[in-house]
């Protein structure tokens, strides 16, 4: 086997490794070096539980540890999910070293990670991504949570993993729409941090859809990159962490709005992160251009470009109060002055906003 790459997430407190290659669900010394203690409790959803928990029985050998299946999909990330873990947990007799491995999406990397980071008061958790989104953004950072009926991810904690396991032949097996759903959080990255990467998608999005291995591990192993490198610098997003949620105010609203499940999370970010850029045009803050050229690249990806029909400006604008950026009952949102150049713009005018989810189909 190849030397796995690996990409260090560099805390004050707490370090951890991102490791990524194929075949990584097989390189057992690799990630039970995580483990410190006895219990591990490993969660998974129906999809993906019976396609790869086995491979990891190996590992877990000589150790106290169970297996939860949840439901697979946006719909089970709530706290009722959340409960069925600490019941494991409970079970399991888990204490303060154990750990909890998720495998999956992330759907569960957050509930279960919000499981570990209250568990106790906090144990260990290590994600093993299978879906492109969760191996790009949700696994790596520490944000952890659930979703409640009138917001996403409005209950949760700031929990680091202690690494992450990224085997990249996991993504043969992802459905096509799921896969499109990630490159939405790979453009993000782009669209966020650099032009020269949204050039490198646009030349690489024949080979990304092809899900060509070489094109798939690069486009990874930059965007965790670029997620390392910003988590390190803010890892509880007091500041500059909050311009990976570009796009994502209107994403969290239209997931709410249409319900959950119905749009996928990298779905919504798509459409989201193009009305942030059509907001920032309406504004005069950046060039039709930009917008432009995202739409083209989203468009390339055979990402949506637009909601789904029948949702009501108003009630996106009332979900989007709920959101979390939102200070002193102003709205915060992340706009761009261009690629590359996105920034927190407080005050945003509710008319304005209006105005941009109005241009709905
Ligand atoms: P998901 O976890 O629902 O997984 C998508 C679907 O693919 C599920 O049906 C799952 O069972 C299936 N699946 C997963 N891996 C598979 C594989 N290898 N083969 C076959 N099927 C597979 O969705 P997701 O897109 O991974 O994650 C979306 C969630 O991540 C949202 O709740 C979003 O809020 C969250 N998120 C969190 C962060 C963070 O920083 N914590 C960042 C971005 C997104
Ligand atoms: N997905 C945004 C963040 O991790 O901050």
């Amino acid at each position: 086997m190849n030397t796995p790459l690996r990409i260090d997430v560099a805390l004050d407190q707490h370090s951890y490794p991102i490791h990524i290659g194929p075949g990584l669900l097989d390189h057992t010394a690799l990630w039970r070096d995580h483990l410190r203690g006895v219990h591990v409790l490993l969660v998974s959803d129906t999809n993906v539980a019976p396609l790869y928990a086995q491979r990891l029985h190996a590992g877990l050998d000589g150790r106290h540890w169970s297996t939860l299946i949840l439901p697979a999909g946006e719909p089970a990330k709530t706290l009722a999910n959340v409960q069925q873990v600490y019941e494991a947990l409970s079970a399991l007799g888990a204490n303060r070293d154990a750990c909890v491995i998720a495998l999956g999406g992330g759907v569960i990397g957050d509930l279960s990670g919000f499981a570990a980071a209250s568990w106790m008061r906090g144990i260990d958790f290590l994600p093993i991504p299978t879906t492109l989104l969760a191996m790009v953004d949700a696994s790596v950072g520490g944000k952890t949570g659930v979703n409640l009926p009138s917001g996403k991810n409005l209950v949760g904690a700031f929990h680091q993993p202690c690494g992450v396991l990224i085997d990249t032949d996991t993504l043969a097996t992802l459905p096509e729409r799921e896969y499109r759903a990630g490159l939405a959080e790979v453009v993000k990255y782009g669209a966020i941090f650099a032009t020269d990467f949204m050039d490198w998608l646009a030349k690489h999005s024949p080979a990304l859809q092809a899900r060509d291995p070489q094109a798939l591990t690069e486009a990874i192993a930059r965007s965790c990159r670029f997620k390392a490198a910003i988590v390190a610098q803010d890892p509880t997003e007091q500041g500059q962490r909050a311009l990976l949620n570009f796009g994502h105010s209107f994403a969290h609203a239209l997931e709410t709005a249409s319900g959950y499940g119905h749009l996928l999370h990298g779905e919504a970010v798509a459409i989201g992160m193009l009305q942030a850029a059509r907001l920032s045009t309406r504004l005069g803050l950046a060039r039709l251009e930009d917008e432009q050229r995202l739409g083209r690249l989203l468009a390339a990806l055979h990402l949506p470009l637009q909601p789904p029909p029948g949702l009501n400006a108003e009630t996106l604008l009332q979900h989007m109060r709920l959101d979390k950026k939102n200070q002193r009952g102003k709205l915060r949102l992340i706009l761009w002055r261009g690629v590359g150049q996105v920034e927190i713009v407080a005050n945003v005018e509710p008319a304005a906003i209006l105005q941009t989810l109005d241009d709905l189909p």
